[in-house]
């Protein structure tokens, strides 16, 4: 058979058409996750489900570490931009002033999925979804468990997490409405301690400088705080789990093993390990699919009925 120049042409041209196919597909995903920073354990695992699944995939992830600062999440979400990423996670400290940095994102045609906690923003344009857990259920389920649990009566303390955060804004409205129905169950003093074991363990120690043995509850925005407070109540010789009920949130594993102990008698689950749906979701949105606006993953609660029976399998 002669090949004829046009037909050489031709071949050369459906050659090149399938190496840009090729390249398009196999082509590598860059994504940069803008994570607030590494607080307690629960972070810790939320930035490492991002990690392994990102690697997992073959996905070249750009990871920032905030370190609890909202300039350096921003400034971060702008060298995003620069290096031309397909597509932004944003894991926001506070709820408030992304709008400004979300508007270079969309003008650079990069879309930004928010995770774990969102935002309050006068252009919903600036975000394509949402994934995380609903922190308001979470502040309910606490408070109802607890009403429970002490028959509507007690004195509580409380410890917030970051000043301005989603879970310590929720988790302290949804908590407070709900324990409202029990006028005689009180929330007698509240600061943060910034979602750190540390910080939980100093404010502990000041409510009970300050209240001595007129607390009967603490009530924590998640287990690190928890779990430092433990230490504050031990180290004032007073038994907690006993003498100061305690119900906090996340369920990382020394908080379910601080249940099964019977130190912590209830923590609300809020799931950190969600890097599998944040890629499939990107994928989604990257191939012009609607997805859904947001998604809360399901929680659950420990307490000494049931937490003994899933410590072992703990994933995080
Ligand atoms: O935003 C999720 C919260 O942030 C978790 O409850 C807490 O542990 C973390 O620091």
């Amino acid at each position: 058979m002669k090949i004829t120049s046009a037909f050489k042409s031709a071949l050369l041209i459906l050659m090149a058409g399938a190496a840009v196919v090729v390249s398009a597909a196999d082509k590598k995903l860059k994504i940069g996750f803008a994570q607030t920073g590494a607080e307690s354990a629960w972070r810790t695992a939320n930035s490492e489900s991002m990690k392994s699944e990102a690697a997992s995939r073959g996905i070249d992830l750009k990871f920032s570490d905030g370190q609890g600062k909202q300039e350096n999440q921003i400034r971060a979400i702008r060298s995003f931009v620069t290096q031309h990423v397909d597509a932004i996670v944003l894991a926001p400290l506070v709820e408030t002033g992304w709008d400004p940095v979300l508007r270079e994102a969309k003008r650079a045609g990069i879309p930004v999925i928010i995770t774990d906690r969102s935002i309050q923003t006068s252009d919903e344009s600036l975000y394509a979804c949402f994934i995380g857990s609903d922190f308001i259920s979470e502040g309910r389920m606490a408070a109802d468990w607890l009403a429970a649990k002490v028959s509507g009566k007690g004195r509580i303390v409380e410890l917030q997490g970051t000043p301005g955060s989603a879970p310590a804004n929720d988790r302290r409205k949804a908590f407070g409405e709900a324990i409202a129905k029990y006028p005689d169950l009180k929330i007698i003093d509240s600061q943060s301690g910034d979602f750190r074991r540390t910080g939980g363990k100093e404010v502990m120690e000041a409510f009970i400088k300050k209240h001595g043995k007129n607390i009967d509850i603490l009530y924590a925005h998640n287990d690190d705080m928890a779990l430092g407070a433990v230490q504050a109540i031990e180290e004032a010789g007073l038994k907690p789990g006993k003498d100061i009920i305690i119900v906090s949130i996340d369920a990382v594993r020394e908080g379910v093993q601080a249940v099964v102990d019977g130190k912590i008698n209830c923590t609300v689950e809020c799931n950190p390990l969600f890097g599998p749906k944040v890629y499939d979701t990107i994928t989604r949105v990257l191939a012009g699919e609607k997805v859904e606006r947001k998604s809360f993953n399901k929680d659950e609660l420990f307490d000494s009925t049931n937490a003994a029976a899933v410590i072992a399998s703990r994933k995080y």
